[in-house]
């Protein structure tokens, strides 16, 4: 079972900044999820909020700020004064950080003004198409990029109320879902497999969720704490 890390390693470094992807690294993580908005001026960045508030403390909305505007602000010192510097990255510098790794990135798009073609146009120019997943809860988006043809693993992300079931999913041409691991049940998984689906769902932060998910043949999980989630799956490996 592979283990991405939720926003970076983002139970031990404030989320979706390089120090939390470095973590998600040295915590042997398979892979990062990561969020993504345009700026202002195009360039890719990596914050979950439309907004910049609850991570800087500094109000005004992504969309809104240019890149040279947001990268003056301080994303870690919300998290502890020892994060305190740690900046909101471009996209282009955590794919070339991932790129110098074995770890694959999952891109989850949640700007309705990220242009598909660039996005595909910059995982290719980092050489990672065969590493990246998209998802978004925007299906519409996914389909555009499946459209596009690349070649890119594209998955939509389901809440706990809008599931889309595995045979939804193959019906559409998806190879993955990621739902919400609470919406899940062995027959959906058991299902999925079937159907050579990969399920990878979030956010799975207790031990006992990580070894049920794991003993259900789920394909991997997405997580807050990489490092916990490693320790679950190596004991009952050796148990
Ligand atoms: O990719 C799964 C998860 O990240 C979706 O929820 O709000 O943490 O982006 P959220
Ligand atoms: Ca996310």
């Amino acid at each position: 079972m592979e283990i991405f890390a939720h926003r970076g390693a983002s139970a031990h470094a404030p989320e979706n900044t390089m120090a939390a992807f470095v973590e998600a690294y040295n915590q042997r993580a398979d892979g990062i999820e990561l969020d993504i908005h345009s700026a202002a001026d195009g360039t890719f960045v990596v914050i979950h909020d439309d907004t910049v508030l609850r991570t800087t403390r500094v109000s005004g909305t992504v969309a809104q700020l240019t890149y040279e505007q947001l990268r003056h602000l301080d994303a870690g010192a919300s998290f502890g004064p020892s994060f305190r510097g740690e900046r909101i990255p471009t996209l282009a510098e955590v794919l070339d950080f991932v790129k110098s790794t074995a770890m694959k990135v999952n891109i989850e798009v949640k700007g309705a003004s990220v242009s598909e073609e660039r996005l595909l146009e910059l995982i290719r120019e980092y050489g990672m198409v065969d590493r990246t997943i998209v998802s978004s809860f925007s299906w519409n988006v996914l389909r555009k990029i499946q459209a596009l043809g690349y070649g890119i693993e594209v998955a939509p992300l389901c809440s706990e109320i809008h599931v889309m079931t595995p045979d939804e999913a193959y019906a559409r041409g998806f190879k993955a879902i990621h739902p919400h691991f609470r919406s899940l049940s062995p027959m959906y998984i058991r299902r999925a497999l079937e159907l050579g689906i990969a399920l990878r769902p979030y956010t799975v932060n207790r031990a006992e969720d990580v070894s049920a998910l794991y003993r259900l043949g789920t394909h991997a999980i997405i997580t807050d704490d990489p490092q916990k989630a490693r320790r679950v799956v190596e004991q009952m490996h050796s148990g």
